[in-house]
């Protein structure tokens, strides 16, 4: 089994509560050959193909089949289950939960390149989590972001207005992926009105940032990382502020599409 693939699995042996970030550069996942794609389809139930093929476009198709089979791939690592014992559901606005475990929770995210999941562990019931990947290509100029001041409390479009045209956009992209975290923590999506999430002045995330805030009552821990070389591409995770001291990096693995197929149907 590939390296990575195995520490994440170590990994998940060593702890007994413990949260990861999972990822699969979709552009390399190798989906655009046929083959590859019908005999990964294949590892999903029926509706999740269905899922798959009635979305968009063909880049959609293979994001989606990535994200669904990563949801798979997790959710059987973490609940110690063969995937074909998971059973889900999903909240009023479509949240998806897994309702074969109450100690594993989850959200999943889909960026221009990568398709990320948060993957929490945790011996309270109560835990909520939610994560956004967002991406600096998602924006094509600085003026564009002023079609969006709509969203912004005062404090936060003071801080928009403060950087140079380069860093406008970097700061554009960490509050969005700040916000939208918050809204897959809450089940609610984009069903919710994103200017009162208000997350006030913040520093321009340079490679990792760990923010505190209190937001309608809930007091949550949101951890920002930017994943790829270049800087492009911002994973925000967003969860319930339980202890003071959860300010440690999350660890990410980047896993190969293909060790992870082979994982799966290994299982099989
Ligand atoms: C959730 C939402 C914010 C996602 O926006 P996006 O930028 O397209 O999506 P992302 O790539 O970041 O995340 C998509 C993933 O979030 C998850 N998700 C979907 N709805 C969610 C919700 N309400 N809360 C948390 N997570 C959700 C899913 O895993 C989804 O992946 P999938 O579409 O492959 O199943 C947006 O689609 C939304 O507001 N949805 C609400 C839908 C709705 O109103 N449904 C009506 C009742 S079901």
């Amino acid at each position: 089994m590939a390296d990575l693939l195995q520490s994440f699995i170590d990994y998940t042996e060593s702890n007994q509560s413990w949260e990861a970030i999972l990822a699969i550069n979709v552009n390399e996942s190798g989906l655009h050959d046929e083959f590859l794609f019908e005999k990964a389809i294949r590892l999903l139930p029926l509706t999740w193909q269905n899922h798959v093929l009635t979305t968009r476009s063909l880049y959609d198709r293979r994001t989606a089949l990535c994200n669904r089979l990563l949801q798979i791939f997790g959710c059987s690592v973490a609940s110690k289950t063969s995937p074909k014992s998971l059973t889900y559901t999903c909240g009023r606005y479509g949240k998806p939960i897994l309702a074969s475990s109450d100690s594993v929770k989850f959200s999943m995210s889909n960026g221009s390149t990568h398709t990320v999941m948060y993957l929490v562990n945790s011996l309270n019931n109560n835990m909520e989590v939610g994560v956004d990947i967002a991406s600096k290509t998602d924006i094509k100029s600085a003026d564009e972001i002023n079609l969006f001041e709509d969203i912004f409390s005062s404090a936060e479009q003071a801080c928009i207005s403060r950087c140079d045209d380069r860093s406008k956009i970097a700061m554009f992209i960490y509050y969005w992926s700040l916000k939208e975290s918050y809204t897959k923590f809450t089940g609610t999506g984009l069903n919710c009105e994103l200017k009162a999430i208000d997350l006030g002045a913040i520093n321009l995330c340079q490679d990792f940032s760990s923010i505190k805030r209190q937001i309608h009552g809930n007091s949550v821990i949101f951890q920002s990382q930017w994943i790829n070389d270049d800087l492009n591409e911002i994973v925000t995770t967003c969860q319930n502020s339980l202890k003071d001291d959860c300010f440690e990096r999350t660890c990410i693995f980047i896993l190969t599409f293909k060790d992870m197929i082979n994982y799966l149907e290994n299982l099989d």
